[in-house]
């Protein structure tokens, strides 16, 4: 979503910086963009609906400055347009702003009735004139900040210019990411360290009402109280952020593609030295149930958690939407754990309904993706995925990263609480020890993945059906080819479908499965010669040798449950990616999609 870049520096032109800086943002989604920057003395703005290359093309090539503050917008209080764009700036103040304020209108009407007026619709207009107000007010800006952050409800990163103080930028911090990176006699802050990277991997994390005065060679972080903290400086590791895209046209398929190396990368510290590596993972077994939140890919992959936890440890688990889970009856107890899901570590709702337990004291488990993220810092313990920068707004390898490691968290579980013996551990290690081996054939079979995609990419609904497991894995199936494609996909559990769905069946109306477990496989062909029965063309994913001619079949090597999932993702993957290139839709960046969803 929102991104922000700001950099101050006594020898460099900090343009190249913030444009730079906004370009590595774009992959998180955004629909106008903009900077505010020192020229001739005076702040000028420069703002614009759409791309950074727009913006890049609409300033003054020869102009340079030595602090600036930059931004990319994902609307939400306003439409896209350069008006509502940020910076915004009010008499003496400048700011470029993530997050919302969420009692914007009776701050704006308290602004209005001192004199203020409002050019857009934005609640980040109405917290820049709220700054304003108080600096005018105070003349001082600790108090200025302190005032602000008593008055604000909801989250911010505000990166803040002040004319009357052109030697320094200003930041302040609740609930969205901020980090203020340091070079020499030069300093950068982002909503994200890997914005930066060009310019360096050594930074400082702002944690919430906290604020930082920053001049080309200093950083003076304080808390809201005004006290100066002595903050940690991290480096981030350079090797694991590989943001290029290589010889692939798309992230996504280079990042379906890197899944080769990240399952095992996940997992491997966990089952480097069999049975004992496995028994480093939490101890479960004091908890009698286990609850899982996440949003969207993260959610599906608490589900296949889910299957795992009942159907081989005998272990309650339930899984729960984050954006629905605060406001319902959630039944915590100190016997219960709740495991938070998610690749960014910066989802709103997942934060929202973590802080939620966090409130009731009750214990927290993250898998998390991106370190240091605002999940990892929250929850009492964080297990990460390994899966490296993920840049395409559709999840892949993070996926695989996250059920990879939930299914061994699951499996050390099952040895201790004798569900699962130790012959079969071995197994399951083995197996991971070889998913190079098993998911190259799958991975490589492009001519399959692109003639079902032929047959599809002109439908405009797509049903997708299963049971048990494979009814998960349909539902992130099935989000796959929406998101990128703009195929109207749904999932439905295979029985379900005589109780309604199959009345919308016609002819070629493409029906995707997938049938893995012995036990169900009868029961979901029944499903398929139903619809088939009724006109639709069926694509089927199995690892039985199933024959049938009338199906399209995609085969997939035969493994356990735990890893079982990992095989069935890859062909429906890669289906969404062939489809959505037939239908030459922005792959990487789907319409109204942002990779990190940071507002509830
Ligand atoms: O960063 P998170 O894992 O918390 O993100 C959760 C969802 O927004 C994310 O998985 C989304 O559904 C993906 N675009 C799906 O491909």
């Amino acid at each position: 979503m929102c991104g922000i870049v700001g950099a101050i520096s006594k020898n460099r032109n900090i343009l190249p910086i913030l444009i730079t800086g906004l370009k590595n943002l774009e992959y998180r989604g955004y629909d106008s963009a903009g900077v505010a920057y020192l020229k001739n003395n005076k702040i000028n703005i420069v703002k614009t609906s759409g791309k950074v290359s727009k913006l890049e093309n609409k300033l003054n090539k020869s102009d340079e400055s030595n602090i600036g503050i930059a931004h990319t917008r994902w609307a939400t209080h306003g439409k896209a347009t350069s008006v509502n764009a940020h910076p915004h700036r009010v008499n003496h103040i400048t700011i470029v702003h993530n997050g919302i304020i969420e009692n914007f209108k009776e701050i704006k009407e308290m602004l209005e009735n001192n004199n203020y007026s409002f050019k857009s619709s934005t609640d980040t207009e109405v917290g820049c004139a709220l700054l304003n107000y108080y600096y005018e007010k105070f003349k001082d800006v600790d108090k200025t900040i302190k005032a602000f952050m008593d008055k604000v409800m909801g989250s911010y990163a505000i990166t803040m210019i002040i004319d009357s103080d052109l030697d320094n930028l200003y930041v302040l911090k609740k609930e969205s990411p901020l980090v203020i990176g340091i070079s020499d006699n030069t300093n950068i802050v982002a909503s994200d360290i890997r914005a930066i990277l060009k310019y360096t991997n050594k930074y400082y994390i702002l944690d919430d009402f906290e604020y930082a005065k920053i001049s080309s060679n200093e950083v003076i972080i304080k808390s809201i109280k005004g006290e100066i903290l002595n903050k940690e400086l991290h480096t981030l590791d350079l090797k694991d952020n590989d943001n290029s895209k290589g010889h692939y046209k798309h992230y996504m398929l280079k990042e379906i593609m890197e899944q080769k190396t990240t399952i095992l990368k996940t997992v491997l510290p966990f089952i480097e030295e069999g049975i004992d590596s496995l028994m480093t993972l939490p101890d479960l077994t004091k908890y009698k149930e286990i609850f899982i939140v996440g949003c969207g890919t993260a959610y599906h992959a608490g589900l296949v958690a889910k299957y795992l936890f009942e159907e081989v440890t005998n272990t309650r688990c339930s899984v729960y939407l984050a954006s629905e889970y605060r406001y319902q009856n959630n039944f915590l107890s100190k016997d219960t754990l709740t495991i938070f899901i998610s690749q960014s570590g910066e989802t709103a709702d997942t934060i929202a309904a973590l802080k939620l337990v966090k409130s009731k004291g009750y214990p927290t488990l993250g898998i998390i993706n991106v370190e240091n993220s605002t999940i990892s810092y929250l929850v009492d313990t964080c297990l990460y995925t390994k899966a490296g920068s993920e840049i395409a707004v559709a999840s892949t390898k993070a996926y695989t990263a996250q059920v990879a490691l939930l299914s061994i968290l699951v499996h050390s579980h099952g040895l201790r609480n004798k569900t699962i013996s130790r012959d079969n551990t071995i197994e399951v290690i083995d197996e991971f020890k070889s998913i190079e081996k098993l998911i190259t054939p799958l991975l490589n079979d492009k001519d399959t993945y692109l003639s079902i995609a032929k047959n599809i990419y002109k439908e405009e609904d797509i049903f997708y059906i299963g049971r048990g497991l494979d009814y998960y894995l349909s539902m992130e199936g099935a989000l796959k080819l929406k998101e990128i494609s703009y195929i109207h996909s749904e999932s439905y559990a295979a029985g379900e479908l005589k109780h309604g769905t199959i009345s919308l069946i016609k002819k070629n109306t493409p029906v995707i499965a997938s049938a893995t477990n012995s036990n169900l496989n009868a029961k979901t062909i029944s499903n398929l010669k139903e619809v088939l029965a009724r006109g639709a063309d069926i694509y089927l994913i199995c690892d039985d040798n199933y024959k049938d001619d009338t199906f399209t079949i995609v085969n997939i090597p035969r493994a356990s449950e735990f890893v079982k999932p990992i095989l069935v993702i890859i062909p429906y993957q890669l289906i969404a990616y062939y489809t959505a290139t037939l239908r030459g839709t922005d792959i990487d960046k789907p319409k109204n999609l942002a990779k990190s969803v940071t507002v509830e």
